[in-house]
Order: structure tokens, then C-alpha cells, then sequence
């Protein structure tokens, strides 16, 4: 969120939107309008959705203040959806790096975002909680697979560099493998922790622990590679 406020936020204001570049190279295209604001709804909008959805998880805040949980998740739910559509038109219209396999897996992200978005509200209203518990739980993860794709492809590049990684495409087996474990994985290890809280047998509960602890670890190398390797050097220019 920080890398968001300080890069896009603060360059829009002081140098404008056609320096967003410096951050991406499909972030500005001249005499493309419609692109451009998608691209930037998408990004600011991430702003507002990234705070909004963490304190949707939070017991303490959920438990203690129901009323703005219910309106706080509306708007979560109507910004993650509109962020995917405007996700998804950058992918058809103006394109990005990677193969096709790549532009399905993440639009498939996309379509989980709109389906458990609907699913969660759905259930809330219906005060089905366990099933609402669910469905949000799958929205979250599915609009942070962008964010779990960057943390896993910057801790294979501090451990193997480029290793399975076409340079000049963004293609190769290992942005395919760490494209499926960032949009489908997460939804799969969602149902195997569901099931092991269900069961609570250690047989099943702790293989699940323990893959928890690593795909931890593996996201904290991530953050650590790409805030010193992306995120702040693109910021602090
Ligand atoms: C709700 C969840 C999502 C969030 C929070 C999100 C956030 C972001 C952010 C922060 C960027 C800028 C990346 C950077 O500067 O490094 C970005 C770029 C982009 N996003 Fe998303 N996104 C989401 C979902 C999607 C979906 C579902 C799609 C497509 C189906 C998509 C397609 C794109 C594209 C094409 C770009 C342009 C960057 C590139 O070429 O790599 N996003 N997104």
C-alpha cells in the first residue's frame, strides 16, 4: 500500500500521471484515455481496497463495530469488482507482459473476485455466516494473488536470479509455476486449512501448520527482495 501511495499517489500529484511510467511501462499510454483511467482506477482504487479489506479480517474490528463491517464490506466488494473489470480491460485492450496462460490465470483471479465478491454479500444478507466466513475468505485471497505472484517471483529471483525466467517476455516455466501458485494454490491450501480445522486429527493439522510456515517465509523473503529491488528504488528516484 505504501509503494502505491508514495509511487502512484504522490507522482500523480506532483509530476502527473505520464511519469507513472517510471513504474510500469503500461501504466501511461499518450492518446489512450480510456486505458489510462482504467489503469489508474485500478491502482488507486487498490488503495482504498487494500485498507478496507484488512480490516474486514480483523476479529477485533468485525466483532466490535458490526455496522461499519456491513458497510465497510459493501464498498470492499463493489471496489474489488470494479478493480478486476478494469484489470481485465488492460489485459484485453492494451496488453501486458506474459503469455496467454498467464492473461487466463489471472483473469481467472479476476472471476473468483467477482463470484465470492457476489457470494459473500449474498450469504451475509442471508445471515448464513459460516458460509459468508467462506466465501470472503476466498475473495480476499483471490484479489491478493497479484500480491502473492510478486512476493513468489522476487523470492525465486534473491534465491535462483533468472533462473527458468525469459527475460525479454516475462515467460518461462517458473512465471508460469509461480502464476498458478498465486492464483489457484491459495484457494486449494483455503479448503486443505478449512478441512484441517474441521477434522483437527495432527495427522492432517500439522502438514498444514508446517506449509503455512514456509509459504510465510517465502513471502517475507519476497517483501524484503522486491521493496529493495522494486518498490523503493522506483519510488526514491
Ligand atoms: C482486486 C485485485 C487486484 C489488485 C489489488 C490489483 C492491483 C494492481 C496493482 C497495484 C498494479 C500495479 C503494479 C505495479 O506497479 O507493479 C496492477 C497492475 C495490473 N493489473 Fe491488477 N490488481 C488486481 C486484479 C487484477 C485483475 C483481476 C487483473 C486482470 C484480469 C489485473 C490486471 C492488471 C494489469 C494488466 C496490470 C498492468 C501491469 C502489468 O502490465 O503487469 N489486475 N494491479
Amino acid at each position: 500500500m505504501s509503494y502505491l501511495l508514495f509511487g502512484y499517489g504522490y507522482t500523480a500529484t506532483t509530476s502527473g500521471w505520464s511519469k507513472w511510467i517510471q513504474f510500469n511501462n503500461t501504466a501511461y499510454v499518450e492518446n489512450d484515455m480510456l486505458g489510462n483511467l482504467a489503469y489508474a482506477s485500478h491502482v488507486l482504487l487498490a488503495i482504498a481496497m487494500i485498507l478496507g479489506g484488512s480490516l474486514q479480517v480483523l476479529p477485533s474490528v468485525r466483532n466490535r463495530f458490526r455496522k461499519f463491517h456491513r458497510i465497510n464490506g459493501r464498498i470492499v466488494v463493489g471496489l474489488a469488482c470494479f478493480i478486476s473489470l478494469a484489470g481485465m480491460y488492460l489485459i484485453i485492450f492494451r496488453g501486458t507482459v506474459g503469455n496467454l496462460f498467464m492473461h487466463l490465470l489471472t483473469s481467472f483471479s479476476g472471476l473468483v473476485i467477482l463470484v465470492s465478491g457476489y457470494m459473500s454479500i449474498k450469504t451475509a444478507r442471508n445471515k448464513n455466516f459460516t458460509a459468508h466466513k467462506v466465501w470472503a475468505i476466498r475473495l480476499y485471497l483471490a484479489a491478493n494473488g497479484v500480491l502473492f505472484f510478486r512476493l513468489m517471483i522476487f523470492a525465486w529471483f534473491a534465491v535462483f536470479g533468472t533462473l527458468g525466467v525469459n527475460t525479454e517476455d516475462f515467460t518461462g516455466i517458473t512465471v508460469m509455476c509461480v502464476s498458478l501458485a498465486s492464483y489457484v494454490l491459495p484457494l486449494l491450501m483455503a479448503e486443505w486449512v478449512r478441512d484441517s480445522n474441521k477434522h483437527l486429527k495432527p495427522i492432517i493439522a500439522f502438514p498444514c501448520a508446517c506449509m503455512l510456515l514456509v509459504v510465510s517465509a517465502i513471502f517475507l523473503l519476497g517483501l524484503f527482495a522486491i521493496a529493495a529491488g522494486s518498490w523503493y528504488p522506483s519510488v526514491v528516484r
